[in-house]
């Protein structure tokens, strides 16, 4: 872009730094106290994927199995029908095994299927929506009759695919979990016949209550046009990892960061620069934004809608990329000062629209190369923005601080040159944010991170044209995250007195001095 003074600001895409191009040696895979790895890393490194042994675990600090030998449900047995205390896995087991004799499964086995699992909730949850769904496929694209069984099998495999135990990812601990994408199809398949125990109770008071639900009962009843494109697209997951000839092959690292305390108030002093900005209004994050570090914009509880009515970025990109969705099981709900990095996902589906209008455009070959510890090279960065119900109260520093704090404990590296970062109007859909100001933070954030920034409008022609003249300016001023952090404190404080609204970047325009090296 050329502007008056005939100089150009912003940048190409391709000037970007993109995996594989940045990719940095990883060494050895490799566990340690904050990095679980739920296959043998032995193995692994010479050469094949097996689940890692360990120990049953039934506490607060580990993912509850459907599986383990601590996990009892009560059935009634017998004529009289007395309760009775059974292993909860035998249960699954013998409930599953009869879909897996069978060649062709209705819905309604299904259905009766997982009420046996969960006889509390029989005749609460609906199925409506995977009954219209399976109806409305056309008789040679219906596979579903053959494909339920196989993911009863597929679930069948728990206690062998998984037999160290999955460590929850707690608030205020920075860790990860590396797993194979054939023990996320087995943990998914799981979730499909909603066996994961305490997971069911929404009560303010239920054990699981500051997680996201994982239980799949939600995405089956209440059929809308919606639910019938989600169930597309699971379905089309679950169709190509239970074929042997396309089963996926590698890993995936889902990574909880926390920013450190002294990290979180030095913005006023950060001495750091714009980086390089790319700006469109054409292309989205996830297609001309391939190999940089993805943004999910995301939900604190992770995934946000996927399994119940939400349809935006977040779920879409859940959707296609279904593993995704296995960070529901172990992702207590984000904090202030936290993240979620997603390294390895495969892309399974393509799609169009958005909302209501997203519809499942068939399935997605996914080429993109994998790291040396067999992941994807696709890295995807969830950071949830605050929820705005009065467009106002945004304006308040407190409220900016936690939002630059939240971009740039995700935006953070540690300087080893990695990826750049695809961003674009985070927080400023469903959760009601100003598109100048989210981008403001967004530039300070990946300036102090050292990062470029290519930011994707989503059609908006406008907010394109503005920001790159913002950028323009902030590069010929040499103006730092520092001053800029005083100009939004000036801004918000005009904000909050109740004047008329003025937009940031014609205020940053307005009250922007040149820096004492231009006088
Ligand atoms: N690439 C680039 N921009 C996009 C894309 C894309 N693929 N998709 C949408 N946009 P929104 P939020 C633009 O509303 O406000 C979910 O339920 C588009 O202009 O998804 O942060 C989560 O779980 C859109 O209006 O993000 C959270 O609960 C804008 O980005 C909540 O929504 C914002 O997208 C987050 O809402």
């Amino acid at each position: 872009t050329c502007w008056d003074d005939g100089s150009s600001s912003c940048c190409e895409l391709g000037d970007l730094k993109r995996l594989p191009q940045c990719n940095r040696p990883l060494g050895r895979l490799d566990f340690s106290s904050s990095h679980t790895v739920l296959v043998d890393v032995a193995s692994f490194n010479s050469g094949s994927v097996r689940p890692q042994k360990g120990r049953d675990m039934w506490n607060s600090n580990f993912v509850k199995m459907p599986s383990s030998w601590s996990s009892f449900a009560t059935v009634k047995t017998g004529f009289t029908k007395t309760p009775t205390k059974v292993r909860r896995w035998d249960e699954i087991h013998k409930h599953l095994k009869g879909l897996t004799k069978k060649t062709t499964v209705s819905v309604k086995d299904v259905e009766e299927a997982i009420i046996k699992c969960n006889p509390k909730y029989k005749d609460q949850w609906p199925f409506d929506a995977l009954s219209s769904f399976v109806k409305c496929i056309p008789k040679e694209e219906n596979y579903f009759p053959t494909l339920f069984p196989k993911i009863a099998k597929l679930a069948l495999m728990l206690p062998d695919y998984v037999d160290k135990a999955i460590p929850l990812l707690q608030r205020g601990k920075a860790a990860s979990i590396t797993l194979s994408q054939v023990q996320i199809s087995c943990l998914l398949a799981n979730a499909f016949f909603c066996t994961f125990p305490h997971r069911n109770a929404t009560n303010p008071t239920a054990e699981y209550h500051n997680y996201p639900s994982i239980n799949f009962s939600s995405l089956f009843g209440k059929w809308s046009e919606r639910k019938r494109e989600k169930l597309r697209a699971i379905m089309h997951y679950f169709h190509v990892v239970t074929d042997e000839r396309s089963r996926p092959t590698g890993l995936v690292t889902f990574e909880r960061r926390c920013l450190r305390d002294t990290d979180v108030s030095s913005w006023k002093s950060c001495n750091e620069k714009m980086r390089k900005l790319h700006v469109a209004s054409h292309g989205a994050i996830e297609t001309e934004g391939t190999g940089m570090l993805q943004v999910d914009f995301a939900c604190n509880m992770i995934g946000g809608g996927v399994l119940g009515a939400g349809l935006v970025q977040e779920e879409i990109l859940f959707l296609i990329n279904p593993e995704l969705i296995v960070s529901r099981l172990f992702t207590e709900k984000l904090d202030d000062n936290e993240c979620l990095i997603i390294t390895g996902s495969q892309q399974f589906s393509r799609y169009s629209g958005f909302g209501d209008t997203f519809e499942w455009a068939g399935p997605h070959e996914d080429h993109l190369p994998r790291d040396e510890w067999r992941r994807k090279q696709r890295q995807i960065l969830a950071i949830d923005a605050l929820h705005f119900r009065h467009s106002r109260e945004q304006y308040s520093m407190r409220k900016v601080m936690r939002e630059l704090n939240k971009a740039y404990c995700g935006f953070k590296g540690d300087g080893s040159g990695e990826p750049d970062i695809a961003t674009g109007k985070w927080g400023c859909g469903a959760f009601n944010g100003d598109p100048q100001l989210k981008a403001v933070i967004q530039l300070m954030a990946a300036a102090r991170a050292k990062r470029g920034l290519a930011f994707f409008t989503f059609g908006d022609d406008l907010l394109k044209y503005d920001l790159e003249r913002i950028h323009h300016l902030l590069l010929k001023e040499a103006t730092t995250v520092g001053k800029l952090f005083g100009l939004l404190e000036d801004y918000c404080s005009d904000q909050v007195r109740g004047g008329p609204h003025v937009d940031l970047f014609e205020f940053i325009r307005n009250h922007h001095r040149p820096s004492r090296s231009q006088l």
